[in-house]
């Protein structure tokens, strides 16, 4: 093992004397698949994200299916979409499932109190969400209310969506259309209980956790609600209260917001920024990296067989809202800054892929970091979508683990590594993504692979020469995927020379 190590570095340090960055990829050892749930998002009631995102009704001029608009179902289907979760966030502990079922015209309306306090008329209820995802082929994770709900109300919205045998929920279900049941296996359990979900403290969340995984019954993937941060004390609590009961708990969820300033309440613009914010975002986002690693560490204490996953159920920048818009519904831009976000944070979810089981990017459409923004009937696709749509290669495919040296990028004396890389394998395909966060110089890269010998290269780039170029509406796209040159490899080795500023996937066949 050590030899190995050392074997390693004295590699990397003889490559690396020749170019800026020197990767070995293992695909000998190869051995972790990279779960395609780590490709998920999150659809909450927040702004515009369901109405006029992803729902517009039936009679409405924008085309659509069954009211859901054809532009955004086609797109999503584009891309893959995995997993979806819904209804929120901080909403999900305000829903009351019932008011969002039977007849349209006849579900109660209620008051939105977390974002904006508008108008929820019920229109997009459980038969809709789940209609959605059979429609984009996603699977639903529905995210139950443990603040403000009850058990009971629990355990009977995983009756009505899940059972096939008769009781008054399944009637209930029937009675509303659906005759079979549907296959919903991620269920979480409250949302941020430490704050907008109760307030409460991990010990007593832990009880009650308990308490609704014991009464919502079925064979399903119960997520706790875990820490924001680095709040390990939350973690080591959860996880010590129940992931030694069996069958009690199969993920604990975590949260981490990009917040560029650090700062809640100026938290920067999305677009129109310079280098500081470049280099102080990606510096904030890799801090990724150390949260799994510590609170994976504490998941092993309790959990060494690595049984419960690891949901990162929501992630992503968080920027001040766009100017105009109604600051309860979260509306920013999405550049080529948010590109880099979520390539270097998918990286960091591969490379943990023997822990990370899903995550969901916040939030899907026209809110935080969207893949998609809507402006009545037009719709945009963002530098954000184009990651999620070069990095589906690796849904499902298995983690090939990387060696990296890389120089660093410097500003106003702090430092980063300047690239960040993960690799997978599937269908003897080796995908590797690389992302340069240098926005002023090109790096090359030298890859050298072990194990398996590959003849034939493709590569593709997301880049613009802009730090904050992003796609608008009734515009050319500005950031998109474009091919991208690349040689052979030979001897099992590749150099290549990524753009500054710029993600990019190189394939390797046989
Ligand atoms: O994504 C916006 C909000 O951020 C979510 O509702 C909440 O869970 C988190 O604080």
């Amino acid at each position: 093992m050590k030899s190995t190590i050392l074997t390693n570095l004295l590699l990397l340090l003889i490559l690396a004397a020749n170019s800026q960055t020197k990767i070995i990829l293992h695909t000998d050892q190869a051995k972790d698949k990279i779960s395609k749930d780590i490709y998920g998002h999150f659809a909450e009631h927040l702004g515009h994200c369901i109405y006029g995102g992803i729902y517009v009704g039936e009679d409405s001029e924008i085309p659509n299916i069954r009211g859901f608009r054809d532009d955004v179902v086609g797109a999503l289907k584009d891309m893959q979409i995995p997993v979806l979760r819904w209804p929120g966030g901080c909403f999900a502990d305000t829903y009351h499932w019932k008011d969002g079922i039977g007849l349209r015209g006849q579900r109660p309306s209620i008051v939105n109190v977390h974002w904006g306090g508008v108008t929820e008329d019920n229109s997009f209820g459980t038969h809709e969400f789940l209609d959605f995802c059979e429609l984009v082929g996603a699977e639903a994770y529905i995210n139950i209310n443990v603040g403000s709900g009850t058990v009971q109300e629990a355990s009977e919205w995983v009756e009505y969506v899940t059972s096939s045998n008769k009781s008054p929920m399944t009637e209930l279900r029937k009675k509303n259309g659906r005759e079979e049941p549907w296959s919903v296996k991620y269920w979480g359990i409250g949302n941020e209980n430490w704050g907008c979900g109760g307030n409460m403290t991990p010990e007593y969340y832990a009880d009650v956790y308990k308490q609704f995984a014991t009464f919502t019954r079925g064979n399903l993937y119960k997520i706790a609600c875990g820490p924001s941060d680095f709040d390990y004390n939350w973690m080591d609590v959860v996880m010590q209260k129940t992931a030694r009961n069996p069958g009690l708990v199969q993920g604990v969820s975590l949260h981490y917001y990009t917040i560029q300033t650090g700062n809640w309440s100026d938290k920067g613009n999305a677009a129109g920024f310079g280098e500081k914010e470049w280099f102080e975002t990606l510096n904030k986002t890799l801090e990724m990296e150390n949260l799994v690693t510590r609170h994976s560490t504490i998941m092993d204490k309790y959990d060494p067989q690595k049984r419960v996953g690891m949901i990162v159920d929501e992630w992503g920048n968080w920027f001040n809202v766009e100017e105009g818009t109604n600051p309860g519904f979260l509306f920013q831009q999405n550049s080529l800054r948010d590109a880099m976000v979520a390539a270097i944070n998918l990286n960091i979810f591969n490379n943990h892929a023997d822990r990370v089981k899903m995550t969901n990017i916040a939030q899907m459409v026209n809110v935080l970091q969207s893949v998609i923004l809507t402006k009545d009937e037009e719709m945009v696709l963002t530098p954000t979508y184009y990651v999620f749509k070069m990095y589906n290669v690796h849904q499902d495919a298995t983690l090939v683990p990387s060696n990296i040296s890389t120089e660093n990028y410097t500003y106003n004396s702090k430092s980063v590594p300047a690239v960040n890389v993960s690799s997978s394998i599937k269908d003897g395909v080796l995908s590797i993504t690389l992302c340069n966060l240098n926005p002023n110089k090109a790096q090359k890269v030298e890859l050298e692979i072990t194990g398996d010998s590959y003849a034939e290269a493709s590569a593709s780039v997301i880049t613009s020469d802009k730090l904050d170029a992003y796609n608008d509406f009734g515009k050319n796209e500005d950031v998109n995927i474009r091919n991208f040159e690349v040689d052979k490899p030979k001897n099992g080795k590749l150099t290549v020379e990524l753009p500054s500023k710029s993600v990019v996937l190189v394939q390797l066949k046989q």
